[in-house]
């Protein structure tokens, strides 16, 4: 089967590398592009590249975003605009709420089964946007809405690999839980496998890095914006796994961002929670999040606290995209 794949937010600073790697992808057989501005020059250019995907770029003219998406098979959007200095990811809502609502109301439309993937932030509120248009459309699949959070769990394997002396950091699996925000963000370093021994003095920094590790990148950007090439190696990995899932193999885990009480084994999750969206490692297959697994038994002290907190922040976050989606200003 062939797979088209569609970049919403693709001539930006994370929708062009990440569409430099979809277009290398051997998963993908068709590639579109589209955002409000320069398209056609990021298609024409990586159109250039001898991989077998067919490329084509779209502006909003001429129905552009409904030509772009028309039965894509998985949609990728980092649309909205990214931080800069002293801001909260919250800070974004005002502008990217109503991006997201929009694509997604054009998805609803003309690729009601495709995959989407939001990068867009804040992530704790857009997914549940995103989840209660669909809803509204009457073509919500939960299985088939993920929240990107797959930056937090690079960045702990890089920063754990750090500290035990890891050299390849690939080799360590570190499930991250809850949301993609500061506190709300959750490392499990006591689930790491193989296991690790974090030194206790390094420990609440190490966790501060991974839940701040966005704000390390926008400081050092100094105004030009937040994480952008990780970002697209994240996003890229997270696009194959759920490709790669969908074509049949088996034992595909990543954490996601998901609506716990439509994806199987999720509603033990929320009802311990209190929250309808959280990150958790979803089992990955042929009909997309077929699995969310519990990450929530044999937390340790620690964990447990960082996971209150977390619940604290979330809950108003999910709450503050839901309420958006039915009222929009
Ligand atoms: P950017 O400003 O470089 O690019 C955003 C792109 O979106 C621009 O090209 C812009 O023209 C486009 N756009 C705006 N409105 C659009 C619309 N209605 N339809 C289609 N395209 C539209 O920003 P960036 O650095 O690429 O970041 C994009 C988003 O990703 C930000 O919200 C940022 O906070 C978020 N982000 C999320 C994560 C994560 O882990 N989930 C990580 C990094 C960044
Ligand atoms: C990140 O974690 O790098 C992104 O969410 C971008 C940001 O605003 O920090």
């Amino acid at each position: 089967m062939g797979i088209k794949a569609v970049v919403a937010g693709a001539s930006g600073g994370i929708g062009q590398p990440l569409s430099l790697l979809l277009k290398t992808s051997s998963l993908i057989s068709e590639l579109a592009l589209y955002d409000v501005v320069n398209t056609p020059g990021v298609a024409a250019d990586l159109s250039h590249i001898s991989s077998p995907a067919k490329i084509s770029g779209y502006l909003p003219k001429d129905d552009g975003a409904k030509t772009a998406f028309k039965d894509a098979d998985i949609i990728v959007i980092p649309a909205g605009i990214p931080r800069k200095p002293g801001m909260t990811r919250d800070d974004l809502f005002n502008i990217n709420a109503g991006i997201v609502k929009g694509l997604i109301e054009t998805i609803a439309e003309v690729a009601p089964k495709a995959y989407i993937l939001i990068i867009s932030n804040p992530v704790n509120s857009t997914v549940p946007i995103a989840a209660e248009v669909l809803k509204a459309k009457g073509v919500f699949d939960p299985k088939r809405l993920f929240g990107v959070t797959t930056l937090d769990v690079v960045r702990a394997e890089t920063f754990v690999a750090e500290i035990v002396g890891e050299s390849n950091p690939q080799s360590l699996t570190i499930p991250v839980i809850g949301g993609h925000s500061g506190e709300t963000i959750v490392p499990l370093f006591s689930q790491a496998k193989p296991a690790v021994s974090i030194p206790e003095d390094k420990y609440a920094d190490l966790v501060k890095r991974v839940q701040f590790g966005g704000d390390e990148v926008v400081k050092a950007k100094d105004g030009a914006g937040s994480a952008t090439l990780s970002m697209a190696y994240a996003g890229f990995r997270f696009a194959e796994k759920v490709l790669r899932g969908l074509k049949g193999e088996e034992g595909i885990i990543e954490p996601s961002f998901v609506y716990l009480p439509g994806v199987a084994g999720g509603d033990v999750i929320a009802k311990e929670t209190g929250c309808d969206f959280f990150s958790v490692p979803i089992q990955l297959g042929t009909s997309g999040a077929e699995k969310a697994l519990n990450p929530l038994t044999g937390l340790d002290e620690n964990e447990k606290t960082l996971l209150k907190a977390c619940v604290e922040g979330l809950k108003g976050n999910i709450t503050k995209g839901v309420n958006f989606a039915h009222n929009p200003p």
